[in-house]
């Protein structure tokens, strides 16, 4: 018969210093920079202790104007303009879906274009315009692409609605300017119509988990077809 061995459970010698030791170093640990990132509160910034503190210190002064008000801000230059909008400003309008540029969810329009606020830093668009779906709405009046996703019925559950919004306004910014997509291969400077396989090119980069696509798109035909 084949002899079977098994070392066993390893006994170590546990002391109180070891304990102690052991979670110095976990501690340690959870308040490196690369734990904390950008969306530690300045009130999780009060209980380090004061070297880790001066570690983490990385704040920059910034002056955004969003949606039409103008913010002087110190922000960590690790937060994203996504965390600014929502964990510091509370304009949760824009939604965190994938955070890794995925999704689109977060897409708000920065200097009129589109842009995913998950992958920029707030620090890096000092001076910058800053249109949230909270900022389209103009005196009670609903943005004209809003009205049509609500007469189209572009929505189930809304979550990708404000990025769905907020990119479609900025990509028909882009095609009324002529830029080309990978259905279109070329510039033009009089686009004639918006049709339906470059509008989906143009939008792949929103993505609607309800896949509600055909009323979305429908709804930003209907705004091409009006503002052309
Ligand atoms: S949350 Fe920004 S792309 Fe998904
Ligand atoms: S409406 Fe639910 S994810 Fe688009």
């Amino acid at each position: 018969m084949i002899p079977r061995k098994c070392a066993g459970p390893i006994h170590v010698p546990l002391s109180r210093r070891l304990v102690l030791q052991a979670g110095a170093a976990v501690t340690g640990l959870l308040n490196t920079p690369s734990a904390g990132a950008a969306g530690l509160s300045a009130h999780g910034r009060d209980h380090m202790n004061p070297v880790t503190h001066d570690i983490m210190q990385h704040d920059v002064d910034i002056r955004l104007t969003i949606n039409g008000t103008s913010h002087h801000l110190a922000v960590d230059t690790r937060t994203t303009l996504l965390d600014l909008l929502r964990e510091h400003l509370h304009l949760t309008g824009t939604k965190k879906g994938c955070d890794h540029g995925q999704c689109g969810a977060c897409t708000v329009l920065l200097d009129g274009k589109r842009v995913l606020s998950c992958l920029s830093l707030a620090a890096s668009h000092d001076d910058a315009q800053v249109i949230t779906i909270e900022g389209l709405c103009k005196e009670g009046h609903l943005h004209p692409m809003q009205r049509a996703f609500v007469e189209h019925d572009g929505f189930q559950c809304g979550y990708c609605t404000p990025g769905q919004i907020c990119s479609a306004i900025g990509m028909l910014r882009e095609w009324k300017a002529g830029f080309p997509s990978m259905v279109t291969m070329e510039r033009r400077e009089h686009p004639p119509h918006l049709d339906p396989a470059d509008l989906r090119e143009r939008m792949a980069g929103n993505l609607c988990r309800c896949s509600a696509y055909p009323n979305i798109h429908a709804a930003i035909i209907d705004v091409a077809r009006h503002s052309t």
